[in-house]
């Protein structure tokens, strides 16, 4: 496995590769991660992993500085399930006008996205998909334009609303890239694997699951007919408040279109993002209605 930090041996590296399987993560790797890396190592390509902590997606009150970084253990974890290839450029590397005193990345062109990046997710995260697009974009630049003719790039199902927005990016902006979806890998009492359950206390830790649970009575509700979406969500955001989470959204929407879900909608999604503490959980389930 070949560890680069470096735009310029990246491109060396890759320059032989017909074809190259993707992921990009911001690191503190889990068991999650490393079900996307298995999914690249299907894919007959050559599979490389990026980690880089990505400033221009971080919002001034948010987790930049105490984001975890794990790089040792992320390199042992990524040689053991079989990447060939691991970035790890530097805020210079990827950002050249970085200014590391004020974490500015002085980054002025940038993706601009339709209005779904400011619903949801993006309503408590102001700029984070706009920042998140710009690095993936820079990303697929770096990794996939040095001669491969076969692109895949995969990304986890449980950050739903990126995969949108990725998804959406690629086909707008005409980009010859497959996008490849991994499932949410849980743990044994539901929690979605994320490195953010690392900040949780061991009491927050046991009620975690509860938003997973919560998602799904909501999804069994909608399966047993109910249409009166808004009170749902009303519902379940209730239930979680009384329990102590502050709660972000609960929303049922369509998994086609990411809009606010109608009764003609037969592919559905219901997320959630909600917070134990500081710490901000999100979830999504998504399921398909029997046509009447
Ligand atoms: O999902 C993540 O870890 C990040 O948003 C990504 C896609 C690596 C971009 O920084």
């Amino acid at each position: 496995m070949q560890v680069i930090k470096t735009a310029h041996e990246l491109s060396q590296a890759l320059a032989q590769q017909n074809a190259i399987a993707f992921v990009p993560t911001m690191g503190n790797l889990h068991a999650g991660h490393i079900q996307l890396v298995e999914l690249a190592k299907t894919k007959n390509a050559c599979v490389v992993v990026s980690i880089f902590v990505n400033p221009l997606q971080f919002g001034a009150n948010e987790d930049l500085s105490k984001y975890p970084r794990t790089l040792e253990a992320d390199l042992e974890k990524l040689k053991a399930a079989g990447a060939d290839v691991v970035f790890t450029p530097s805020e210079q590397e990827m950002y050249p006008d970085f200014d590391a005193s004020s974490n500015n990345t002085h980054q002025s062109i940038t993706i601009n996205l339709p209005s779904v990046a400011n619903e949801l997710c993006g309503a408590a995260r102001p700029g984070h998909f706009s920042g998140m697009a710009t690095v993936v974009l820079k990303l697929f630049n770096l990794v996939f334009f040095n001669g491969a003719k076969t692109r895949v790039a995969i990304f986890g199902k449980k950050d739903f609303q990126q995969l949108f927005i990725i998804r959406d990016m690629v086909k707008q902006l005409n980009l010859p890239i497959e996008i490849i979806a991994g499932d949410t890998k849980r743990e044994a009492d539901g929690l979605a694997m994320s490195s953010r359950n690392g900040y949780l206390s061991p009491a927050q830790k046991l009620e975690a699951p509860r938003l997973y649970r919560a998602l799904g009575l909501l999804v069994d509700a909608v399966k047993q007919g109910r249409t009166d979406f808004a009170a749902l969500e009303t519902q379940t955001t209730q239930f979680l408040t009384q329990l102590g989470w502050v709660v972000d959204y609960i929303s049922i929407r369509s998994a086609e279109t990411l809009l606010p879900a109608t009764n003609a909608d037969l592919k559905l999604v219901v997320l959630g993002a909600a917070r134990q503490g500081t710490t901000r959980l999100i979830d999504n389930i998504e399921f398909t209605l029997k046509p009447n």
